[in-house]
């Protein structure tokens, strides 16, 4: 990459407990400005990674620098430019909406002057002006995970560490966070995990995908599309057929039936012996689909 990092990350390793397996294992990454899609499976270690990229967490090995200078020396002055929403939706149930944000601001040493300009104009970004006198736990949890977004927000962060941000979520607020995320990204650094595809595919500058706390596979989506590219498959078949595809190639995905054929993919290493098998366009739900068996 010739523009500098941002955030650099280096040899990063994490194991909870002596002799305990790795969490996370010899992760490195150069962050610029844009959104990055952290993909994999539950247990494949995003969370760990990003708690060590926060500075919640501390490595077992390696370490994160922000421009050049390790984390754990800048403490709070990274801490004011890092916005983080955790993946488990926070307690305060009893707060409203926007007491919890001002309880925010004011932990993140914003005045009340910044504050109040801050929060309405967030709370108008995530479209919850509205329900700003709310309890927490009144809330749907797309409004709760739009509060933390906002939350996560408040110090304008040049680094924005999203864990999760829709997971539970409907369709519907799906696309609204990701409409908010894309829309505020410029300038900034923004990691997002999910096993959502779609919360990436269109977004994302660069996908990594870990796997039992390794990387697997990473860069634009263009070159993971690449990378998996000939191994998946695609043909129509006779509905009748599928049955006995299905046996054989267990690895495939139905997606579409039309005038009685099925539409199918398949994983393969080399094409199957069907008839009309071809290469398919793929998809980043397809390199997913070929990373995590
Ligand atoms: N606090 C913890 N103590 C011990 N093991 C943990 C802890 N948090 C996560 N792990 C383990 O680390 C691995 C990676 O977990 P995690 O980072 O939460 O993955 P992900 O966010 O991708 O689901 C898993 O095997 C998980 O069980
Ligand atoms: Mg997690």
């Amino acid at each position: 990459m010739s523009e500098a990092a941002r955030l650099s990350v280096h040899e990063l390793s994490k194991r909870y407990a002596n002799g305990a397996p790795y969490a996370l294992r010899h992760f490195s990454y150069e962050f610029g400005d844009g959104v990055y899609g952290l993909l994999g499976p539950n247990g494949a270690g995003k969370s760990t990674l990003m708690n060590m990229i926060v500075g919640n967490l501390k490595p077992t090995e390696g370490e994160v620098l922000y421009k050049g200078a390790a984390i754990k020396e800048l403490g709070k002055e990274y801490r004011s430019l890092l916005g983080y929403m955790p993946q488990q939706q926070q307690l305060y149930e009893t707060f409203t909406v926007k007491r919890f944000l001002y309880y925010f601001a004011a932990l993140k040493g914003l005045n009340s002057a910044e504050a109040k300009t801050r929060i309405s104009d967030l709370l108008e970004l995530v479209n919850l002006l509205p329900n700003a006198n709310q309890r927490l736990r009144s809330l749907s949890g797309g409004m709760k995970q739009r509060v933390l977004l906002a939350q996560a927000l408040l110090n304008d962060p040049k680094v924005l560490i999203l864990d999760e941000p829709t997971a539970g979520l409907d369709p519907k607020e799906r696309m609204n966070i990701r409409n908010y995320i894309y829309s505020i990204a410029e300038g900034k650094t923004i990691i997002l995990a999910t096993h959502v595809i779609s919360d990436i595919e269109q977004i994302a500058k660069e996908v990594i995908f870990l796997r039992k706390g390794k990387t697997v596979l990473s860069g634009t989506s263009e070159q993971a599309i690449q990378a998996v590219g000939k191994y998946i498959f695609e043909t129509e078949i006779p509905r009748e057929e599928y049955n006995s595809l299905n046996a054989v190639y267990p690895r495939n995905r139905v997606i579409g039936e039309r005038g009685g054929l099925v539409q199918v993919k398949i994983i393969a290493n080399e094409a199957p012996p069907v008839p009309s098998i071809r290469q398919a366009a793929v998809s980043l739900e397809d390199v997913y689909m070929y990373l995590y068996p």
